[in-house]
């Protein structure tokens, strides 16, 4: 099997960033939102494609869940939130957006084939692709369709996560997408009440963090907000909230740019 197929480029979107897991519910659409968020409010243009087939969460989350997306035919048509980030999910299709998707693994892959290959995504600075957990069929469709420029892989500090983690960097890297970094989330948690930061484990993740062998793109601390948050909006997200989105947009950033000039020399 060729596992680098040749992938169709899109030449009016600038950036493809990929945010990944091992494992689920570690707060991937969570992280790929407020990057997505952070990088509309400094006026670029934003899409938001949802690889999570079976599970996706960004219609509610870009609160664009009562709307359904269109189709010409030939091409889809993203739907543009409040904020101006253009969104595609498998949701936005459905009738009910509590309908499951119970398709077989060729047909998931069908799917994001053609969020990629055959939706109109007009101009773009960034697509944000919010990945499925794990290593699975469509988080293989998703890596060898798409060209990605980075991935943001998303971890919590406990160590099997973390040697599951690493499985999902290993996968990105034979299928030649570079991985930018890690968004650590939950190493702390902000209580509520004082405000004080808190460490949830006792342990450092040294370990954890040494294996998989990236650098840290940001901490992203628990917060209630977040948790409590049907959408998150940028005009509803508390100050503190928007600042770790612009901790991870710029960690993104950064990584992106020190990748080009590693590659340039
Ligand atoms: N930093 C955080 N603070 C508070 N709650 C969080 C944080 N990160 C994630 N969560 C919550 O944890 C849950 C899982 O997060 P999220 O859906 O982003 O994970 P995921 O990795 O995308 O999950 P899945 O693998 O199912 O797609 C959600 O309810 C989310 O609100
Ligand atoms: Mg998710």
């Amino acid at each position: 099997m060729d596992l680098v197929p040749e992938k169709k480029i899109n030449p009016k979107i600038k950036r493809v960033i990929g945010v990944v897991s091992g494992k689920g519910g570690v707060g991937k659409s969570t992280v790929a939102v407020l990057l997505a968020q952070s990088l509309a409010a400094r006026e670029l243009r934003v899409g938001m494609l949802d690889a999570d087939i079976t599970g996706p969460s960004l219609p509610r989350l870009l609160g664009v869940d009562s709307f359904r997306a269109e189709s010409d035919g030939s091409k889809l048509f993203p739907i543009v939130n409040e904020e101006g980030i253009r969104v595609l999910s498998i949701n936005l299709f459905n009738e009910r957006e509590d309908e499951p998707v119970i398709w077989r693994g060729p047909l998931l892959g069908k799917a994001i084939e053609q969020f990629w290959n055959d939706s109109d995504w007009g101009d773009l600075d960034y697509l944000i692709v919010d990945f499925p957990p794990g290593t699975s069929d469509i988080a293989l469709t998703a890596l060898q369709t798409i060209p990605f420029s980075g991935l943001v892989v998303v971890g919590t500090p406990q160590d099997y996560v973390s040697m599951i983690v690493s499985k999902s960097v290993k996968m990105a890297a034979m299928l030649k997408a570079p991985a930018l970094g890690m968004v650590e989330n939950m190493r702390t948690m902000v209580c509520p009440h004082c405000g004080k930061e808190t460490k949830l484990f006792d342990d450092g993740n040294e370990g954890g963090r040494a294996r998989i062998g990236l650098p840290v793109l940001a901490e992203l601390p628990w917060r209630k907000e977040v948790a409590q948050a049907r959408s998150l909006r940028w005009s509803s997200l508390s100050a503190e909230a928007k600042k770790d989105a612009d901790t991870i947009a710029s960690g993104m950033e950064l990584a992106l740019a020190s990748l080009k000039s590693a590659s340039a020399r």
